[in-house]
């Protein structure tokens, strides 16, 4: 099968001067779902006809397997399935989707090709309560004998609840033969793609249509409140399919997948988490309230509590993170760690039961097991100018408030008192401390305040 993906349409309501087809529904371009939804059909062929935005679309949606066919000025539907014409291989049909119609299923998709076969045309129809703006669907006896726009409707037609979604298949030899037949002798003075049912009807080629499972599977997007209205709807099948493989939502109007979401049995999740990209949440784990993951995995039975950051890391089983964490990229975590608030890790492995629990920056740095790093313990990576590192062997004991200028290396089981700022290497075993000795002052006395 050949698939067409009209996505020329200048998307004026959206007030933006990015293309429509670009604008993000779940992190992702509105065509980039239909583009995927496209390639898990197998096509032969797959073509995204653009135009208004320029060559911003073909740009961003660059891949080996797609072919681009520009549409301009863009003079309606059928004008835009025209420019793709060399790309469509008159041996299999053509299915035709709209870029900004993002949800539409593949099962839905594969229904409507199913009842079209080799050498019929079908149409995806849906009824709707308020039909005003689209394509209505006429049937004579049942059969399906012509679309009428809304703007070429008469009155008993514009009374019509079923209507064109847009999506169609279509024998393709027909189809480039009936398309250079259009005229644009209508309301709109376009050329309708709808007007080659009228044809097909005419030549005796058999019009079907089937109807996707859910009427938001055909709602396209014009305006930000539809994009909005769309993502939410997306979000709750998510969310839904969630709850159905057993992960416990607190809300399910209260989580953002971006991306992709896997989880093991028995996961929670409160409140406000946005998952982003290829997130994996471990059997058992839980997400407090309030989480920002993203490309990240979440080891067997790991808490994480609320407002944690979390990007670029793994998280060891049973580790405890949180709240108010940022876990940056390049983070590695064991087994049993315990990262606390206003705690980053940046671009480090901190192996098992090592803990970090208050306000600390371990930046580029290899942390050994059962290592604790008291609060205020900054690595001193950066010198302005290069990145160095810090290493940290099993067992140590680092005071609060130390500094450790990298690169540095701290001795297994050695610890640092309060306070140190390490320049050298810490031997292992021993204390090492650098301050000012303390000392109490004989016979000092307060200042007082002079009289005038
Ligand atoms: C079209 C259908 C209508 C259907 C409705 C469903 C026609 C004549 N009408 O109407 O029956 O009910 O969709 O939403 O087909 N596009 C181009 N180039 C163009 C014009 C449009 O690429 O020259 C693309 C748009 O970017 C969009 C799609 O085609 O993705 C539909 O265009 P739009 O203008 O929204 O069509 P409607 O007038 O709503
Ligand atoms: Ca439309």
């Amino acid at each position: 099968m050949n698939i067409v993906i009209l996505a020329a349409g200048m998307g004026k309501r959206m007030q933006s001067s990015l293309p429509k087809v670009l604008h993000p529904l779940a992190g992702k371009p509105l065509l980039s779902h239909v583009v995927d939804t496209a390639r898990s059909l197998k096509p032969t062929s797959l073509c995204v006809v653009y135009g208004h935005g320029g060559e911003v679309v073909p740009q961003q949606l660059a891949a080996d397997d797609l072919a681009f066919a520009k549409q301009e000025p863009q003079l309606g539907t059928g004008h835009a399935v025209m420019q793709a014409a060399a790309h469509l291989k008159d041996g299999v049909p053509t299915l035709v989707l709209y870029g900004d119609v993002p949800l539409t299923s593949a099962a839905s998709l594969q229904r409507l090709i199913d009842s079209a076969g080799n050498d019929k045309l079908a149409i995806l129809t849906v009824e709707l309560d308020d039909p005003t703006g689209y394509g209505r669907i006429v049937r004579n006896g049942g059969e399906i004998v012509k679309i009428v726009e809304q703007k070429d409707a008469s009155e008993a037609e514009r009374a019509i609840r079923e209507v064109n979604s847009g999506i169609l298949v279509a024998p393709t030899a027909h189809l480039k033969r009936w398309l250079t037949t259009l005229s644009n002798d209508n309301a709109q003075g376009e050329y309708y793609l709808t007007d080659i049912v009228a044809r097909a009807v005419a030549e005796g080629v058999p019009v079907k249509s089937a109807q996707p499972a859910a009427v938001w599977e055909t709602l396209g997007v014009n305006s930000k409140v539809q994009l909005a209205e769309l993502e939410r709807i997306h979000q709750r099948n998510v969310a839904n399919a969630l709850l159905e493989r057993g992960v416990t939502l607190a809300d399910p109007a209260r989580i953002d997948v971006r991306g992709s979401l896997t989880c093991g049995r028995d996961v929670t999740i409160d409140v406000n988490c946005v998952f982003e990209g290829t997130v994996e949440v471990e059997e058992g784990a839980s997400i407090g309230a309030n989480c920002v993951i993203r490309n990240a995995k979440i080891g067997r039975g790991a808490q994480i509590k609320p407002f944690c950051h979390i990007e670029e890391a793994s998280v060891g089983a049973a580790s405890q993170i949180g709240p108010y964490a940022r876990l940056r990229p390049g983070t590695e975590l064991g087994d049993d760690v315990h990262i606390g608030n206003f705690v980053e890790v940046k671009n480090s492995q901190i192996a098992a039961h090592s803990k970090a629990n208050h306000l600390a920056y371990v930046g580029d740095a290899t942390v050994g097991a059962r290592v604790n790093i008291g609060a205020g313990t900054i690595t001193c990576n950066y010198d302005g100018a290069n990145k160095f590192r810090t290493v940290i062997e099993d067992d140590v004991f680092i005071g609060s408030d130390s500094q450790l200028v990298a690169p540095v290396r701290v001795g297994k089981g050695a610890t640092l008192g309060a306070g140190t700022t390490l320049t050298k290497d810490a031997p292992e075993g021993k204390l090492t401390v650098s301050r000012a000795k303390q000392m109490a002052i004989e016979g000092w006395q307060r200042p007082v305040k002079q009289k005038k």
